[in-house]
């Protein structure tokens, strides 16, 4: 039989419907270690306001540790007969320490509070969770970029060949994304150091409490809310939460379809190691790219809990509805979603091999080094208007004899334009066209090199 924390005006119990509509015991049974650690502060600050006695906080907060004991073990949990985590946790207490004492606690908070405070302890500790994974992802691309230092492939825009670039630069175009999700993590985090207990039920405590105090005892860094409508009222930090984690997810995805099309027969530029890769029950040549194709999944799913939870906030009127307990299991999703996620993921990009051959041979592919006769042409003083079409015209001749601009004879390119000496093959080779790629941020080696430097660098001091 679970205790209800409203009896005192109903003249009976709620019909069966509504205690099954109503019960989220069953999902925010995760804030449970979360919520006894709010009840251990808001003992000592009934304490400090002379509320509990010495020897009544001693005991309260002994019935705390064995509560708290028995959840972790699996000997106490909540049950559909309680409403919700923060009824059976009561329920637990007055089993332990009786009606008399266990029934002091709630004074000066509301369910209200307290779940606006634990909902943001738990979404800060799966922050760092989540960071810490992102690091290890931005590791595994780090790595893979210094073991292939060296590699040039083609550079696409539209999906099309556009330049060489350096297989190290295009990995670390990825990191640097990863690397600003974990930054909004951080920043997220600082932001969400702000405790709402204290707020009560929306518009303070009369019992003299002290919120900071609280604050400071759950990791608050920067106290408690300014305002406690506020406080219990808002959820921008779960939409917030649900923004950077969709984000994750579509950074993800865009790794991921370069992985699916690098693995395919037509690409052969990457082979994913068997143990990060999948068969098939029919095909038995099958080795399939499942993990980057969840990933590519997956993160529809985010931007779904991203959505939905901004559905529910629309329009909600000041301070605490019930609406609010719809925000909950979204993040839980996303925090669920990415921890089983990116270890995968990591571990497929550690192992990824890469067909270093393939890649480069298709560097110089597609007419790839068009740009760099222009360039070259400008640097004879060409006007760059006129040294495009000049590029142009050298496609345009190469294209339907099946020849590459660097088979162009001193003749042809002569009879091209007056300015093709025979000097501007020079340009017409990868490694030529990544080093004087040499602006900051550019793709010659060491930029790269530099690049990289600096990405280790930030991954350590996070
Ligand atoms: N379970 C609720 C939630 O997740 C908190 C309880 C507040 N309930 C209430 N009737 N005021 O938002």
């Amino acid at each position: 039989e679970g205790v209800r924390l409203w009896g005192g005006r109903f003249a009976g119990g709620p019909s069966e419907a509504l205690a099954r509509l109503s019960a989220s015991v069953h999902f925010d049974w995760r804030l449970a270690p979360y919520d006894i650690a709010g009840s251990r502060a808001h003992a000592r600050v009934l304490h400090k306001a002379g509320l509990l006695t010495a020897d009544e906080l001693t005991r309260m907060l002994e019935g705390l540790d064995r509560l708290e004991a028995d959840v972790a073990d699996g000997s106490f949990t909540g049950t559909v007969a309680d409403e919700d985590v923060h009824t059976a946790l009561e329920r637990g207490l007055l089993e332990r320490l009786g009606p008399e004492l266990g029934g002091k606690l709630r004074a000066g908070r509301s369910r209200n509070d307290q779940i606006a405070t634990l909902f943001r302890m738990y979404l800060r500790d799966h922050a760092r969770i989540i960071g810490d994974l992102l690091a290890d992802l931005t590791e595994a691309l780090v790595a893979q970029a210094e073991a292939h230092a060296d590699v040039a492939m083609p550079g696409r825009t539209h999906l099309q060949h556009a330049q060489p670039v350096l297989l190290a630069h295009h990995l670390l175009a990825h990191a640097h994304a990863l690397g600003r999700d974990a930054e909004r993590l951080r920043q997220w985090d600082e932001r969400t150091a702000v405790s709402p207990y204290g707020s009560g039920a929306l518009a303070g405590s009369s019992l003299g409490l002290d919120p900071q105090a609280v604050a400071a005892d759950l990791g608050f860094e920067r106290g408690s809310v300014a305002n406690s409508i506020d406080g219990t009222a808002s959820r921008d930090f779960v939409a917030e939460f649900a923004f950077v984690t969709a984000m994750i997810g579509i950074d993800l995805s865009r790794i991921a379809e370069e992985i699916i099309i690098w693995n395919t027969k037509e690409f052969s530029f990457v082979t994913l190691d068997d143990a990060y890769a999948t068969g098939s029950s029919i095909m038995p040549q099958k080795k399939n790219p499942d993990i980057a194709e969840l990933a590519r999944g997956k993160s529809g799913r985010l931007i779904g809990n991203l959505t939905g939870l901004l559905a529910t906030l629309k329009a909600l009127p000041l301070a605490y509805n019930r609406d609010l307990q719809e925000d909950k299991e979204p993040v839980f999703d996303s925090c669920d979603t990415l921890e089983v996620l990116l270890p995968a993921f990591t571990g497929m990009i550690a192992t990824l091999r890469v067909n270093r051959e393939r890649m480069e041979e298709l560097a110089p592919a597609g007419f790839s080094l068009a740009t760099d006769i222009a360039e070259w042409l400008v640097r004879q003083g060409v006007p760059f208007r006129v040294a495009h079409e000049v590029a142009g015209e050298c496609v345009k001749f190469c294209e339907p004899r099946g020849m590459e601009l660097d088979e162009l004879t001193d003749e042809q390119l002569a009879a091209i334009s007056e300015h093709l000496r025979p000097e501007v093959r020079e340009v017409l080779d990868v490694r030529g066209a990544l080093a004087s790629r040499n602006g900051r941020g550019g793709t010659a080696p060491e930029r790269v090199a530099e690049q990289l430097a600096e990405v280790r660098a930030d991954l350590a001091t996070q």
